[in-house]
């Protein structure tokens, strides 16, 4: 069983990364449409990534015996100016989730709660790896500025390492199926 206030905890960041999700595909709605496919491609790649973390959180709190709860969602705004501005939206997002799950971490370890604490390793583990990637891409983007033969390498690149990243997705995905 788990704490009312984990429980509550725990549906919060479901919600967060669920919205996460949204954004994201946002995001790449907004890449497809200004004429950067690799970026879109990345980030459509990243909403599904965010959707399987929201689902960890689910089956990890029916485990446990709580109320999993799907609260009405904000609604997203997406503004960009240019890439930059994008990616810079994208690591400011992965440093509030990061805050976030550190929090979260917080109230499990108050609770005493540390089968949850240690479950959520995992998730301050991939925060290093998503804010890393993030801060990545932003910095060869401003290497670029504006140089159009620079951004276009650099959306290509993006593009490359969306496949990586559905491989990546799909082999934790069948990795998990193996472990329930
Ligand atoms: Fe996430
Ligand atoms: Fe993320």
């Amino acid at each position: 069983m788990v704490t009312k206030k984990v429980e509550k905890a725990i549906n919060e960041q479901i919600k967060r990364e669920e919205h996460s999700s949204r954004l994201y595909l946002a995001m790449a709605s907004w890449a497809e449409h200004n004429g950067y496919p690799g970026a879109s491609d990345w980030l459509y790649a990243q909403t599904e990534e965010e959707r399987i973390h929201m689902l960890k959180l689910v089956h990890y709190l029916n485990d446990r015996g709580g109320v999993v709860v799907f609260s009405q969602m904000d609604s997203v705004e997406q503004k960009c100016k240019n890439l930059v501005d994008l990616f810079l939206q994208v690591l400011k997002h992965e440093e509030f989730i990061s805050a976030s799950i550190n929090a979260l971490y917080d109230v499990c370890t108050k609770e005493k709660d540390f089968s949850s604490a240690n479950y959520l390793q995992w998730y301050i583990n991939e925060q290093i790896e998503e804010e890393s990637t993030a801060r990545g891409i932003l910095d060869k983007i401003k290497l670029t500025g504006e140089h159009q033969g620079g951004l276009f390498l650099i959306d290509k690149e993006l593009g490359a390492m969306a496949v990586t990243k559905r491989a990546a997705l799909v082999a934790s995905q069948a990795a998990a199926n193996t472990a329930t």
